[in-house]
């Protein structure tokens, strides 16, 4: 029997958290990797950041995912940032050591191995970015470690696009952007357009869908966002954000652990295992707007 010294700690701090799907995925791997390793999600205000991970810190443990609101504002109580973290300028993961705190962003990798499983290497494709947040930069990041061609952005925000185009040396979407896109481009939608509760809404019009382009969203729930039904619609090849997620966590387990992890024989049962998981979080969600009718 382990002393409770010997396990593991980890978890997610974010603010708000409750839906996070980060402690079933983690305690999934646990279990298919024998690890004694407990992960729980916390809800940690802005004010609270510092006294939060210090706290974890004193409590011995060995790591910690970052959410919204806090990816950028966690870089300023890291002791060293990894190559991903400085220039994404956010992390998802810290790693405490004797050292002290790493800031690591495993969200950019988590993209480039999602499109992998796929079977879609970004190198040499064209990128069309849509959005200019965190999870943005994580993905303009990525496609460049990756080696593709050219990216553009567009942001509903367009100084916000102008910042990161000019940041990560990339070109302004123009009207017709998509439609002179060589087939077998990619379009990502990094904004949250589309995120429950707002699933009815969409990043492009119906004229920018066309069926010799990849169409990839960051968005997981719903897993089936309006953005890919119409580009599936069309015809075109889709690739949904759970996969991101799951590949972002095993990244940060990695760092945390030091060493690869194989997941591979079981992602399709932890990718359903996730699905009932949405589902049920999807019901419930609509229950309480029933009652609260
Ligand atoms: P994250 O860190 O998760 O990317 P964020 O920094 O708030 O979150 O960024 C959200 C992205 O979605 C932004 O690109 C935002 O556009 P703005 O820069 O104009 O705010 C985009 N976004 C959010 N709601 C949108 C909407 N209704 N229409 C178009 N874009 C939207």
């Amino acid at each position: 029997m382990p002393t409770p010294t010997q396990q593991k700690l980890f978890g997610v701090i974010g603010y708000p958290i409750a839906h996070s799907l980060s402690s079933h995925l983690h305690a999934f791997l646990y279990e298919k990797l024998g690890l004694d390793a407990c992960y729980h999600a916390y809800s940690v205000a802005p004010s609270s950041l510092a006294a939060a991970i210090a706290g974890a810190r004193a409590l011995n443990f060995s790591g910690l995912n970052v959410t919204v609101p806090h990816k950028q504002t966690v870089l300023s109580f890291a002791d060293s940032l990894d190559e991903s973290a400085a220039k994404v300028g956010a992390a998802n993961t810290l790693i405490f050591s004797l050292r002290g705190t790493r800031a690591a962003n495993t969200d950019a990798a988590g993209f480039v191995q999602n499109l992998r499983q796929y079977g879609i290497d970004l190198r040499d494709r064209q990128v069309l970015l849509l959005g200019a947040g965190g999870a943005a930069r994580a993905v303009a990041w990525a496609a460049i470690q990756a080696g593709s061609k050219r990216i553009f952005i567009d942001n509903r925000t367009p100084e916000r696009a102008r910042e990161l185009a000019v940041s990560f040396g990339l070109q302004l979407a123009q009207r017709d952007t998509i439609l002179s896109l060589p087939a077998g481009s990619i379009i990502v939608n990094a904004t949250s357009v589309g995120m429950a509760p707002d699933a009815d809404a969409t990043p492009l019009r119906p004229a920018h869908f066309r069926n010799d382009l990849i169409y990839a969203d960051v968005v997981y729930n719903p897993l089936q966002t309006r953005f890919l039904r119409q580009a599936e619609a069309c015809g075109a090849q889709t690739v949904d954000g759970l996969g991101m997620l799951i590949w972002q966590a095993v990244r940060a387990l990695e760092l945390w652990l030091k060493q690869p992890i194989d997941i591979d024989p079981w992602y399709e049962a932890l990718r359903s295992h996730l699905l009932e998981k949405l589902r049920a979080a999807s019901e419930r969600g609509q229950r309480e707007a029933v009652r609260g009718a």
